[in-house]
């Protein structure tokens, strides 16, 4: 299979994954290779399953994902026995880093053309049922960060970057108004960790959210009690 055959760099070896950049059918295509290896101390018939099913449940989100418009990327092939998923390389960084360089670099008015699209993609996953399931600032990646060119000989920046969402491999289909607040509660975590005067930024992804779909405010009331217990969890430490 000339797919398989395609140097790999890995990337990342996660608990769950090995995460390779290689290529798919030309050498000039980047992609990424999502691969689970065979967990030794399983079962064999039940790791089989497990691969196959983790794998295809990922494919399938993404797959509907790109249906829906929604920014993730595209699935080139599947192999569920061997678990492996090749996708669409995105060249970009993590939400995470793009934050920091524009705070650094006061770049103001981008972070907030940012925080506005990461809360409308957040709501467009969930005005379609679908739960992202880990959705850290890791798992959010920016393409096409910032353009300038001349214009009327003042240097303008075309803000154009695209939120691209990632790593769906603990994604699921829920009406369940509970379970897309702990998507947004697990976003605020990362937000709030990683950025010290992130409150306002995170408040700029809710507003976003809250104004995209009709059961946003539902959501948004349920994220406070999610809070309100994870609160309390850290009381008792
Ligand atoms: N489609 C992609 N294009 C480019 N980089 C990717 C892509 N998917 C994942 N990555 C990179 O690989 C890392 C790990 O992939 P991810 O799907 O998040 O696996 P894990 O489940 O191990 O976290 C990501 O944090 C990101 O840096
Ligand atoms: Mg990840």
């Amino acid at each position: 299979m000339a797919a398989t055959e395609a140097p790999r760099e890995l990337i990342k070896q996660g608990a769950e994954a090995l995460v390779y950049k290689t290529t798919y059918l030309l050498p000039t295509i980047p992609a990424l290779l999502k691969h689970r290896p065979r967990k030794p101390y399983r079962h064999p018939t039940l790791d089989l399953r497990l691969t196959k099913h983790r794998c295809l449940s990922e494919t399938r989100l993404l797959t509907r994902c790109r249906g829906l418009g929604i920014p993730v990327p595209a699935v080139y092939f599947v192999d569920e026995a061997r678990g492996e998923i090749y996708m669409e390389w995105i060249s970009g960084r993590s939400i995470r880093e793009v934050l920091d360089a524009m705070i650094a670099e006061g770049r103001k008015e981008e972070v907030n053309d940012l925080m506005k699209k990461m809360g409308q993609v957040v709501a467009k996953l969930h005005q379609n049922d679908i739960v992202h399931g880990d959705l850290t600032t890791s798992n959010v990646m920016v393409r096409g960060e910032r353009k300038s060119g001349l214009l009327a000989g003042a240097t303008m920046e075309k803000v154009d970057a695209e939120v691209v969402l990632i790593d769906l491999g603990l994604g699921m289909m829920s009406t369940q108004e509970e379970d897309k607040a702990v998507d947004l509660y697990v976003l605020e975590r990362a937000f709030l960790s990683t950025h010290p005067q992130a409150e306002d930024l995170f408040q700029d992804v809710l507003t976003a959210y809250e104004g995209s779909f009709k059961g946003a405010k539902a959501v948004m009331k349920r994220l406070a009690d999610v809070r309100m217990r994870g609160r309390k969890r850290s009381m008792l430490g």
